[in-house]
């Protein structure tokens, strides 16, 4: 194989962000697309020209059309069309988040490690040479030892009919961006927080359309991170150490906006560089590495387990009002 044919598994609006990108890698093309009706696939495959179209998923996943499939269905459905793509013969990319629950992810995994067929989680931004950097400010020790990370992403809605507002598909704003500034966190403070507590303000259809949680690591470290459907487009990152601080503006999404600064414990401030790269290829080119070459993909599913066991402990404590230990 030299190329990585691949099939998008719904006509989810976040595609338009994953086509350009498996264009653009050398070693990936978009043969097809599957929705719940052939008119609709049928219709997105024009939009997009894109080759082939298959009326239901199930067909896509049977067809030999396509290695690896990209999943972009609601949250609920991630686990079971996952282990169904694996269990027909593909690999799969599959968005964040994973899955709602551990048992979900375990089965993931297990069916991953039966197949052995590569399984990543969609997580763009930290494919992308800002995250790079900042994994290197830590690795080489230029903020010191890293006390505090603070991290959030909001946004609004243009209209209430939305998937995020779903409690049964996973719906909330911890779900759908707060999992951003929890595996920003993660990925810095290298693991998951040993306990957390968080907060949550509930809308009409029962999701949390605020959210705000306190992560505790060893040695006194803490990330406090939000996340909003109230509140107007915003996103930032800032992680503060015995040597100096870094901040992001963009930290998460529209990256080529993004001001990275670094502020010493002493002189003046530095505004770093970010090379400049689409923010969706770096995720499909680690795919074409795991699958075309064998390696081992960037972001591992034990992260991945993480990210969701985090989320979990979160809700769990601002239901319960009380800290809940990882
Ligand atoms: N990484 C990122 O930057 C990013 C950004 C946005 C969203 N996401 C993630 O991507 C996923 C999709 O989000 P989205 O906003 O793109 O979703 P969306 O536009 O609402 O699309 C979801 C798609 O899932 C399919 N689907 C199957 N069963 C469904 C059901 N019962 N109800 C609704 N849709 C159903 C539909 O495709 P068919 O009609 O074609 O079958 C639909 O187009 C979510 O997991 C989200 O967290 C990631």
């Amino acid at each position: 194989m030299e190329k990585v044919r691949w099939g998008l598994l719904s006509t989810a609006n976040i595609n338009r962000r994953v086509i350009p990108a498996i264009r653009q890698s050398a070693r990936g093309e978009l043969t097809a697309v599957a929705s719940r009706s052939q008119e609709s696939a049928d219709s997105y495959a024009q939009h997009w020209d894109i080759p082939q179209t298959f009326a239901s998923y199930e067909a896509m996943l049977a067809s030999d059309a396509v290695d690896a499939v990209y999943i972009s269905l609601p949250n609920h459905l991630h686990a079971d069309w996952t282990v169904r793509a694996l269990q027909a013969g593909k690999h799969v990319l599959c968005e964040k988040p994973f899955a709602l629950t551990l048992a979900d992810v375990d089965r993931m995994i297990a069916a991953a490690n039966d197949t052995r067929l590569v399984l990543a989680e969609a997580f763009m931004y930290r494919h992308h040479p800002q995250m790079k950097l900042v994994e290197a400010f830590v690795r080489d020790g230029r903020l010191g030892d890293i006390s505090l990370i603070q991290s959030v992403f909001n946004f609004q809605f243009k209209s209430r009919d939305n998937i995020r507002l779903i409690p049964e598909y996973g719906g909330g704003s911890l779900w759908d961006v707060g999992i951003y500034p929890v595996s920003f966190a993660q990925c810095v403070m290298g693991g998951p927080p040993d306990w957390v507590f968080g907060f949550q303000h509930l809308g009409a259809s029962g999701v949390d359309e605020f959210f705000a949680g306190q992560l505790h690591y060893g040695n006194g470290r803490v990330a406090q991170i939000s996340s909003s459907f109230l509140t107007p487009f915003h996103t930032r990152s800032v992680v503060v150490g015995t040597k100096g601080r870094l901040r992001m503006s963009r930290p998460f999404t529209n990256v080529e906006e993004s001001e990275m600064v670094f502020y010493p414990d002493s002189g003046e401030p530095e505004y770093v560089d970010i090379p400049e790269e689409p923010l969706y290829l770096g995720e499909i080119e680690d795919m074409h590495t795991a699958i075309l070459d064998g390696r081992p993909t960037y972001l591992t599913l034990a992260e991945t387990r993480n990210h969701v066991r985090t989320v979990l402990a979160l809700y769990e404590s601002a239901a319960a009002g009380k800290p809940v230990f990882l």
